[in-house]
């Protein structure tokens, strides 16, 4: 009698208040991410983030962008669950070493002040792959770009994979086909390509991702035909045929800080940086050149699937429940 009261009382709970149990995602260890998961644990979890993006930003506002990109090396590698952020150790050989990431990746600090500011406000709640996730939608809001509801409760691995870092995230130069087919191996799609690559309104890359279109695209040391010649002639003076590797050139030259549609109409006015941002125009596919087109002519539009497809991209393969852990420290397994 006593068990049918309790076993109703819950029931009734669940039909009132269902968010209240998907918030407490121990009672079912397979639930998936929902944007309130941190109501009650931490409610003051995006305040804090915010406020760390803010001040990092307006101290180097290149953050932003490395702090975009960090997520989606997260995700492409293992799924969404901070594996990017673990150091070598002795059973780990860490994400950071693989081609893609050495001497690339950047805004590791960013993530470790946030970190540290939740373990003082929320101790061991709050998940190092949630915070990545924040820390991009939130620079992407700073920088003028969309916001989304971002669905939360990401637990961190306790493994990494530097094979899987080399093998999963795409290389600068690599041929539309490449990058359809690497897309699709996440479960993103061609639309989610195009918006996806958007990414690169903001922030920079080396010499050495962009060297081969100036001096041998086809391997006859001719450069790649589709560059618009002014800027092919700007981009040589920063980018020499021997050395000149780390010396870097915005992804966005009319407006790197600022979020917006301007990366699809450079890359129609043969402005676009590298390779892999050309090819969604002349790489011979009708849908992402129809893309580019498209978000070039529409701001809002190009917003709204950036949303859409940021939020398919942090939902790829999360730890939940028992599968994972809240790291104590972003860098080390507990
Ligand atoms: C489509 C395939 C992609 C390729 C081949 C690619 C490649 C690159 C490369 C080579 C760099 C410069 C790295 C360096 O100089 O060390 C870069 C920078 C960047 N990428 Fe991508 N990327 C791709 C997709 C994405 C996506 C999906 C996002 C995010 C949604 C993104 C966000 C960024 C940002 C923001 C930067 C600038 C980072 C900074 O300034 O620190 N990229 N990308």
């Amino acid at each position: 009698m006593a068990f049918t009261k309790v076993f109703s009382s819950i029931l009734m709970m669940f039909v009132l208040f269902p968010s209240l149990f998907m918030a407490f995602p121990l009672i079912g260890s397979r639930s998936s991410l929902v944007p309130e998961y941190y109501q009650f644990s931490c409610p003051q979890l995006n305040d804090i983030v915010m406020t760390v993006l803010e001040n990092a930003i307006a101290r180097a506002p290149r953050t932003a962008a490395s702090l975009l990109r960090l997520h989606f090396h997260d995700c492409f590698v293992q799924g969404c669950d901070a594996s990017v952020l673990l150091d070598d150790s002795s059973t780990i050989a860490s994400e950071k070493r693989a081609g893609p990431n050495l001497n690339s990746l950047r805004g590791y600090e960013v993530i470790d002040e946030i970190k540290a500011k939740l373990e003082e406000e929320c101790p061991e709640t709050v998940s190092c792959a949630d915070i990545i996730a924040l820390a991009a939608r939130g620079s992407t809001v700073i920088s003028g770009g969309p916001s989304w509801e971002l669905p939360l409760g990401r637990k961190d691995s306790n493994c990494a994979s530097i094979n899987l870092a080399n093998n999963n995230l795409p290389a600068p130069n690599s041929t539309i086909q490449n990058l359809i087919n690497l897309f699709k191996r996440q479960g993103l799609s061609e639309i989610d390509l195009v918006a996806l690559s958007g990414g690169h309104t903001i922030g920079m890359a080396r010499c050495a991702t962009f060297k081969q279109r100036l001096y041998n695209q086809k391997g006859n040391n001719q450069p790649d035909q589709t560059l618009e010649r002014a800027y092919y002639f700007g981009l040589k003076t920063i980018c020499p045929i021997i050395g000149g590797d780390n010396n870097i050139s915005p992804l966005d030259l009319a407006s790197p800080a600022r979020f917006d549609n301007t990366y699809f109409k450079l890359i129609q006015w043969g402005k676009g940086l590298l390779t892999s941002d050309e090819v969604l125009l002349t790489g011979n596919v009708r849908m992402t050149a129809e893309l580019v087109k498209a978000y070039a002519l529409d701001e809002a539009l190009f917003f709204r699937q950036f949303a859409e497809s940021m939020t398919k991209m942090g939902n790829i393969n999360p730890l939940t429940g028992y599968n994972g852990e809240v790291r104590k420290n972003c860098h080390r397994v507990n």
